[in-house]
């Protein structure tokens, strides 16, 4: 059974939507979520599906001893990043080479970087008239929203489409598509 964890620092709903795409798996399972933020929603939703949580602080983070120790002893296979706003440090980065991936709200490299997330995202997008936007998922280096695009789907932007609708549309996609393109990596290796 390949073993994966998940980042969030949110609401949750991409982690809560993997956990239970994986509950039915009989090849892989989410068995630890990991979060920066005691109030982050991921913590009850995870609690409800009987998964283990785990809140840790930028020290332990950083720390030989502290979140990487945490997964190497649980022989994690895939890291997945799902809303998590800080900086992975690079003793966890090297630690899991091309076993770290992220989800990113728009057409990378079009609205990534530091403080491109959530909504921000989606209002720099309708404020730029695009015609469509949609989802990137990669691997995860040293840089925000920077490494190898694993996948990408678009979704078309009407002109009277509001933030909200476009996070919508975005948020759809993402339930659609992350625990699969995830069961692929997890399954026949990344
Ligand atoms: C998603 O839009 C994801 O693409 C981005 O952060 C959001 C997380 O939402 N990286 P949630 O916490 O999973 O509800």
């Amino acid at each position: 059974m390949k073993q994966i964890a998940v980042f969030a620092s949110g609401t949750g709903t991409n982690a809560e939507n993997i956990i239970k795409y994986f509950n039915n798996n009989a090849k892989a399972r989410v068995v630890l979520v990991l979060t920066n933020n005691p109030s982050s929603g991921v913590i009850t939703k995870a609690r409800a599906l009987s998964v283990n949580t785990i809140v840790f602080n930028k020290i332990q983070l950083q720390d030989r001893e502290g979140v990487l120790k945490t997964l190497v002893d649980i022989s994690i296979d895939l890291i997945v990043l799902a809303g998590f706003l800080l900086k992975l440090p690079s003793i966890i980065i090297n630690s899991f080479n091309f076993k770290i991936i992220n989800i990113h709200p728009s057409l990378l490299p079009k609205y990534g970087g530091k403080g491109m997330f959530g909504n921000n995202v989606h209002k720099a997008v309708i404020a730029n008239r695009e015609k469509e936007s949609g989802i990137t998922i990669h691997y995860v280096d040293e840089q925000y929203d920077n490494g190898e695009v694993i996948f990408q789907v678009n979704c078309k932007i009407e002109p009277e489409d509001s933030v909200n609708e476009l996070a919508k549309k975005i948020h759809q996609i993402e339930m659609e598509h992350f625990p699969k393109i995830i069961e692929k990596l997890v399954i026949n290796g990344t």
